[in-house]
């Protein structure tokens, strides 16, 4: 019987493509090069099932083209990429990365977060270009974490570990606002309370953006949100581009109406917004939260087990859309 044929969009560790070779036909991307929509679709159309990246955008005009295909696995635990009712509606069933990259992610928004109130890239721009030449009182002043309020829109697993290295590490006051409240128990665990998100916005000295991007969370904040945040207060966003009003941010951080920011995610990216990179107070780094090699490797060989589970019949491990679950 012939093997599945399999697309992998992105070159990924030799180790998970050889895995792969194992079960399935392969067409590798080991060259890393950038597809458009149209090559994606073509590559994908004599597929029966695709390894992808959160930058590959699978939709309904993907889809149309490729009849044969039966499931994507994201190696991401975010999946905006994917249009999930498109995939629902062709019977093709998504999966993503949970879980495998909650930890290291949660180390990442608390570097990015204490980076950017401590200011230490800016002050290390600084000393870098040799412009240290005394020291003064308030060189490079940034704003205390221990016991500060830290406010974490968006409490799923990664949310929860920002809370918990919070309380239990830093001595903070945690304050959340979730689509839904966590139950008591986790609550506790965390240390957090639940408010509203204009009075996490209002009482945060440092707000961390958690939340999945959706049309729905498209801009949480903007203008409107960043004018009820205190003037001396942090925003990281390690969640999506989108979630934030990048022009807004960069109109905000310029007028110091908010005292800095920490993005690991951008409107857009890899581009980012031209008024960003020329504002002194905000860190920028590029879409690594998740990236230490061991959670990397996690992370794609959940993919990778997600592709060799379904086609052996076993289910997905980490299924999107369970209801397509079935064989095609
Ligand atoms: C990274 O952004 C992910 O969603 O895994």
């Amino acid at each position: 019987m012939s093997q599945p044929k399999i697309l992998v969009a992105r070159a990924v560790f030799p180790e998970i493509i050889a895995l792969l070779e194992q079960h399935f036909e392969v067409e590798a991307n080991q060259a890393d090069a950038t597809w458009s929509k149209a090559e994606l679709a073509d590559r994908l159309k004599d597929k029966d099932g695709a390894f992808t990246t959160g930058g590959d955008r699978i939709d309904a005009e993907v889809l149309a083209q490729c009849p044969k295909l039966k499931i994507c696995a994201n190696m991401a635990v975010g999946y905006n990429n994917f249009d999930i009712d498109a995939m629902t509606a062709a019977g093709v069933l998504a999966t993503n990365a949970p879980d495998v990259l909650t930890e290291t992610t949660a180390d990442f928004g608390f570097a990015l977060l204490m980076a950017t109130a401590r200011r230490i890239t800016e002050s290390e721009h600084f000393l870098r270009a040799g412009k240290w030449n005394k020291w003064s009182y308030d060189m490079f002043a940034g704003s205390d974490i221990h016991g500060a309020t830290l406010g974490i829109l968006g409490m799923g697993r990664i949310g929860q570990g920002i809370a918990k290295r919070g309380a239990h590490g830093f001595g903070m006051k945690v304050i959340y606002h979730n689509r839904s409240r966590l139950d008591a128990s986790l609550e506790a665990e965390c240390k957090a309370s639940y408010v509203s998100k204009e009075e996490l916005l209002g009482r945060a000295d440092h707000v961390v953006l958690v939340l999945p991007y959706s049309p729905a969370s498209h801009h949480t904040i903007g203008a409107a949100e960043l004018a009820l945040m205190k003037p001396t207060a942090t925003l990281v966003n390690i969640a999506r581009g989108g979630i934030v009003d990048d022009a807004a941010l960069a109109a905000a951080l310029k007028d110091k109406r908010i005292a800095a920011a920490g993005l690991d995610v951008f409107e857009g990216e890899p581009k980012v917004h031209p008024d960003l990179l020329t504002v002194p107070n905000v860190v920028l780094t590029p879409h690594i939260a998740s990236a230490t090699m061991p959670t990397r490797l996690a992370m794609a060989r959940l993919a990778a087990d997600n592709l060799i589970a379904y086609f052996k019949g076993n289910g997905p491990l980490t299924p999107i859309n369970p209801a397509v679950a079935a064989i095609k």
